[in-house]
């Protein structure tokens, strides 16, 4: 179902027609293990957030904003503030995803105090219904800090790229049985101490399979199985708005070659003075 939005420019609230479909729930998604697929999509803007709500069930705030928007080069100088503004325009745009925003590099992984605090902040500035965090054991005790404190979890485990410096790139993981055996162990240890869900990224589709079985909570795959619980892609890599398309992503479009034609043909009508026409002038031509 697609909608046409008028915007209110006292509130910055668009307002759907037709009205939209209420918002789903927390304990909605966590319901859906071994049910209807989950579909999730990174989403960092107003406008695009309207595109995407209608057909999605998560919209992720994640940190890959930091390449897709700012053109970093990894995740990790990615800040809080950059989160919670592009969070809060996420919220603002969708009726019926939940929005769930990433928590950056550096803002939860020293205490379970400080993810709460980072989290608090994300929630209250944001509107966002949860946040997701990278890693395994070790950010256990943390989740279930969050958990018990009234903020929902989203875990991501396997190729996790805020560590990209310790694991030295974007390679799968769970190749080796240890390593294969580690990211169960995180899975669990995640899922046990009460995230709602469960980002699997980039591993052999084995891991992805196995840890689906493990696990009580959905499971959302990227570069994973489509046995997960659902499934997430980098919104501009599934239009097709870079000329890598890595092996896990499917382009649903050819985006950037139709921008540059736009853009080609609007160039090229301001040269030949055919553009403003006559359509888009106020009063008689000249
Ligand atoms: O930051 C992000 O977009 C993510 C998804 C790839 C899951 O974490």
């Amino acid at each position: 179902m697609s909608a046409t939005y008028t915007l209110d420019t006292a509130t910055s609230r668009a307002t759907p027609t037709p009205a939209p479909m209420k918002r789903l729930t927390v304990p909605q998604i966590a319901g859906r293990k071994g049910g209807e697929p989950i579909v999730m999509l990174t989403a960092y803007t107003a406008r695009m957030a309207q595109l995407l709500d209608p057909h999605c069930d998560l919209l992720l705030v994640g940190d890959s904003l930091g390449q897709v928007i700012y053109g970093l080069d990894t995740t990790v100088r990615v800040t809080l503030d950059m989160m919670c503004a592009h969070g809060a325009a996420v919220v603002r745009g969708s009726y019926h995803a939940v929005v769930i925003v990433d928590l950056p590099f550096g803002s939860y992984e020293e205490s379970p105090e400080v993810a709460f605090r980072s989290a608090a902040r994300v929630m209250a500035e944001t509107g966002a219904a949860g946040v997701k965090l990278e890693g395994g054991v070790a950010m256990a005790p943390t989740v279930a800090f969050l958990a018990q404190r009234g903020v929902p979890v989203i875990g991501h485990v396997g190729l996790t790229p805020q560590a990209v410096n310790v694991l030295g790139g974007y390679g799968a993981r769970g190749k080796s049985d240890a390593e294969f055996a580690k990211i169960v162990g995180d899975a669990k240890a995640i899922a046990d101490a009460g995230a709602f869900a469960l980002v699997v990224e980039g591993v052999v589709e084995p891991l992805a399979r196995a840890i689906t079985a493990a696990v009580g909570c959905p499971t959302i795959g990227i570069g994973a199985s489509p046995a997960c619980d659902g499934q997430v892609l980098v919104v501009d890599d599934m239009l097709g708005m870079f000329e890598r398309t890595p092996r896990f992503v499917r382009r649903f479009d050819d985006l950037a070659v139709r921008i540059d034609s736009a853009a080609a043909a609007y160039a090229a009508a301001v040269r030949e003075r055919s553009f403003p026409g006559v359509d888009q002038l106020y009063g008689a031509p000249a």
